[in-house]
């Protein structure tokens, strides 16, 4: 019962509960103005794209040539909320990947939630990397397909699972039952990356529906992991705009089929109202300005992209040079997590850094499992050498005495 602002008890002793294992949550405020801030090695903003002006001024035009003047969206976008730049943004989208069609939720988290809790049926089958994002793990919860997860990165152990529930699948019945592997082209957590391409051929050949969150490899990877290696279309794409593109929102890639079923099933898209108009907008602009330096995956990297890989390079060097391998697990993504076991040990380290000028979040148990707490650095373009040289030597030195786990 709650009295006078008072939680139950029963809350009051699961919130005790995390203050004493370490991990109690909490805001923190944004530094006073005038006060410097600590040097980013903690944003998703890779390219540095939340404060490019062009970006900005591009969104301010694009509203302009629409004549949209309005702050809202006033309704969900099955209502009065679907304003005509989602045409424009999504067609973009859509072309620039090379897919039938892209459909814009409020977030990633929408996202993942509205396809996962409607795509999947009753008797169908996901099969998900033990690390995926909670997102699309609430969206399983949510639905009433059977789901089990596989190893992460472990392409032995996905194979025996999916090759036991396609047998199982032939067997039952005929094709009634669908299966759905999912996976993260870079995980969050940990920055590293599976096999797309092993697992695209492995789904191709168990008739399975391949699933791949590009949160963290859009921009990052040019237009994301499966444009880079040309896995095609038999892949279905979350893409967020939170992250490398600065701005907000996300989209569902893959068939008009399946855009036109999350818009009639897919309750995070239908009951919400929809971005306001300056938000997709922005999402124009941020699409333009990484499509525009992005001609090719490969080459033609915009000078965001070459200095936000010339410092993972750098990083990575680093890393080497102070013999700190054993801490960092191995990844050419903007991520880079240091396992420094501990609740407590692990938050020391990221305020003893932040007393340095350095933001660099610890992450711990229960968003990681317990053992696995890290300092996940994250990369960005606008980052110097010499800053990374410096955190890293305080990284060092604070943990002299300690071996890693
Ligand atoms: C892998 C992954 N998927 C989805 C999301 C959710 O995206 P958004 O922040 O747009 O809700 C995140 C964000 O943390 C993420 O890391």
């Amino acid at each position: 019962m709650y009295l006078c602002g008072m939680l139950a008890k029963k809350l009051q002793d699961k919130l005790n509960l995390r203050n004493e294992a370490n991990a109690l949550r909490s805001l923190s405020s944004p530094p006073l103005e005038g006060v410097s801030k600590a040097i980013d090695f903690s944003s998703n903003d890779y390219l540095g794209f939340s404060k490019n002006e062009t970006i900005f001024l591009r969104a301010s035009e694009i509203l302009e040539e629409q004549n949209l003047k309005q702050n809202g969206a006033t309704g969900s976008r099955l209502l009065s909320g679907n304003h005509k730049i989602y045409d424009l943004a999504e067609n973009y989208i859509a072309e620039t990947h090379g897919v039938e069609a892209a459909l814009i939720f409020n977030s990633g988290y929408d996202a993942n939630v509205g396809f996962f809790s409607s795509v999947p049926q009753r008797g169908d089958v996901i099969l998900y990397d033990e690390f995926i994002h909670a997102s699309i793990r609430d969206g399983i919860q949510m639905s009433h397909a059977k789901a089990y997860k596989f190893k992460h990165n472990d392409l032995e152990d996905l194979v025996s699972k999916l090759s036991l529930r396609a047998q199982s699948r032939s067997q039952v019945n005929t094709n009634q039952s669908e299966i759905y592997v999912v996976t993260e082209s870079v995980f969050s957590m940990d920055g590293d990356s599976p096999d797309l391409k092993a697992m695209t051929h492995l789904c191709e050949k168990h008739e399975a529906c391949f699933v791949v969150d590009e949160a963290h490899a859009l921009g990052v990877f040019g237009m994301g992991l499966v444009d880079n290696m040309a896995l095609g279309n038999p892949v279905v794409r979350l893409v967020t705009f939170g992250k490398a593109m600065g701005c907000h929102g996300a989209a569902i890639l893959g068939s008009d089929q399946l855009k036109s079923y999350l818009v009639n099933f897919a309750r995070s898209l239908i009951y919400t109202t929809g971005l306001p108009p300056h938000s997709v907008a922005t999402i124009l602009a941020s699409y333009k300005q990484l499509a525009n330096v992005t001609p090719s995956a490969v080459e033609g990297l915009s000078d965001e992209m070459k200095k936000l890989n010339e410092n993972i390079q750098f990083f990575r060097k680093e890393i080497k040079t102070k013999k700190l391998q054993a801490y960092f697990i191995a990844s050419d993504s903007a991520i880079q997590s240091a396992v420094i076991s501990g609740n407590e040990r692990v938050k020391a380290i990221s305020r003893k850094l932040k007393e340095n000028g350095f933001d660099v979040k610890a992450i711990l148990s229960p968003t990681v499992p317990a053992g696995q707490e890290r300092l996940r650095f994250c990369l960005h373009s606008y980052n110097t050498q010499s800053e990374i040289e410096t955190v890293l030597e305080l990284l060092a030195k604070s943990l002299e005495g300690f071996s890693a786990d």
